[in-house]
């Protein structure tokens, strides 16, 4: 049996981080990855570019049944400790909008560098490695019983990640080991996904399939503007990917599809000037028009401004400011770029990242109930959580 000081599940970006670590404090450390790779995510990411973190974190940029679990993890290594990584690595990056960082050519510089510093700090990794069992045994050490053959150490980290993107290996490996030694786990499910709508709004809106609009989106806890994109499955573009990951079956969601701008203080300003436009041509300056056909009666885009009756067009106001839509369902795990939900972060040390009841039991990044916004939020999260755990194993 080959005995390690630590062991981590899962070769992603909190468990490479959290390997560099420890390794670099002495560690014998082994990672075991099942896939037949390492940092399958971190190469997809980004549209291969990785979206590697963001000039602006903040708790608030993250979902959790405890939302203040993140805070000491995200404050102890900052994006300004990651960009330092980038950096030392010389890896070319820009900002995108919102503060968004991003590699210039690969998301594989990424990759390259932390597998380079696993290297250098003598990480070993199992590729195409099972854990078919798990036990821990009377003198403290875990035991796993792998397609390798028997490893043991006393510090397990789970690092499997959550369940999104089964076909890059997500597995439910993390919620399991948690049931295992009796550590509640959060009821999981799909974030950063796009929506699908109810069979009468598909035939509506799939005709609009391309179309992207700037807009704002919000439920009752939660508004973003960005772009919303019509799909021939529903709807997508990252104000939706956005909302997606606080909306619950059953909610509608309302849209603004003209957040800079009050539609009836425009009206009347044209009613004014005298313009004798048809509604139709006025509207056409700030929407496309297939997407007034789909949300307005063709009768009502027909009309002058001048002659369309004040509550005509308080209504067309009403209807391109407070669109509701009741989503039907969210693509599942299929293309959601997260999990919402997950281990208890009340189980756990903010601190270690190590169990509150199982000690040497250690998990980082998204198998936690910590979820981020889209732009880089979910790599911060896995390494600040996979650098804080491998201060400690
Ligand atoms: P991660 O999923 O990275 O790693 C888990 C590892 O564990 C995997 O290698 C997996 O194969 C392995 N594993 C699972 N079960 C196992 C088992 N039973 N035995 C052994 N190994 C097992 N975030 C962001 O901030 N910016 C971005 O640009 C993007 N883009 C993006 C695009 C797409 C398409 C997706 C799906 C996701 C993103 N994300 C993102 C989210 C980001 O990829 C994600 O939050 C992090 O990769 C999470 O890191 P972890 O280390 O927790 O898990």
């Amino acid at each position: 049996m080959d005995k390690f000081d630590v062991i981590i599940v899962g070769a992603g970006a909190s468990g490479l981080m959290c390997a560099i670590e420890a390794a670099k404090r002495g560690r014998r450390v082994k990672i075991v990855e099942h896939a037949n790779k390492p940092g399958k995510k971190i190469l997809m990411s980004g549209g291969g570019r990785c979206n590697f973190t963001n000039y602006s974190i903040a708790p608030e940029n993250y979902i959790s049944n405890n939302p203040h679990f993140c805070k000491s993890a995200l404050s102890r290594f900052t994006q300004w400790d990651f960009l330092g990584f980038v950096q030392r690595h010389q890896i070319p990056f820009h900002e995108r909008l919102h503060g968004q960082l991003f590699c210039d050519n690969s998301a594989k510089d990424i990759l390259d560098a932390l597998l380079k510093e696993c290297g250098q700090a003598g990480v070993t990794l199992a590729l195409n490695c099972r854990v078919d069992r798990l036990e821990k045994h009377s003198d403290g050490d875990f035991l796993l019983h792998t397609s390798n053959g028997l490893i043991s150490a006393s510090a397990l980290v789970i690092a499997s990640g959550g369940l999104s993107i089964p076909k890059m290996g997500a597995t439910p490996f993390g919620y399991k080991v948690a049931e295992q030694f009796g550590i509640k786990v959060w009821p999981t499910r799909a974030g950063l996904v796009p929506l699908t709508l109810q069979p009468d709004d598909t035939k509506r809106f799939t005709p609009l399939t391309g179309i992207a609009v700037p807009c704002r989106v919000s439920n009752q806890q939660q508004s973003f503007k960005e772009n919303i994109l019509f799909t021939h499955r529903g709807l997508s573009g990252p104000a939706i990917l956005q909302i997606s990951s606080y909306w619950h079956p059953g909610e509608a969601l309302n849209v603004d599809l003209l957040p800079d701008m009050d539609l009836s203080t425009e009206f009347k300003e044209k009613r004014r000037q005298g313009s004798k436009l048809k509604l139709q041509n006025l509207l056409t300056e700030y929407l496309p028009k297939r997407l007034l056909q789909a949300l307005l009666d063709e009768r009502q885009l027909d009309i002058t401004v001048a002659n369309c009756a004040d509550k005509d067009l308080h209504a067309i106001a009403e209807s391109l400011h407070n669109w509701t839509i009741k989503p039907n369902a969210t693509e599942g795990y299929r293309t959601a770029e997260v999990t919402v939900g997950g281990v208890d972060c009340d189980a756990v040390s903010s601190k270690t990242m190590e169990s509150l009841q199982v000690p040497g039991l250690y998990f980082v990044g998204e198998v936690l109930d910590v979820t981020g916004w889209l732009g880089g939020f979910n790599f911060q999260w896995a390494w600040a959580s996979g650098w804080c755990a491998g201060q400690y194993v």
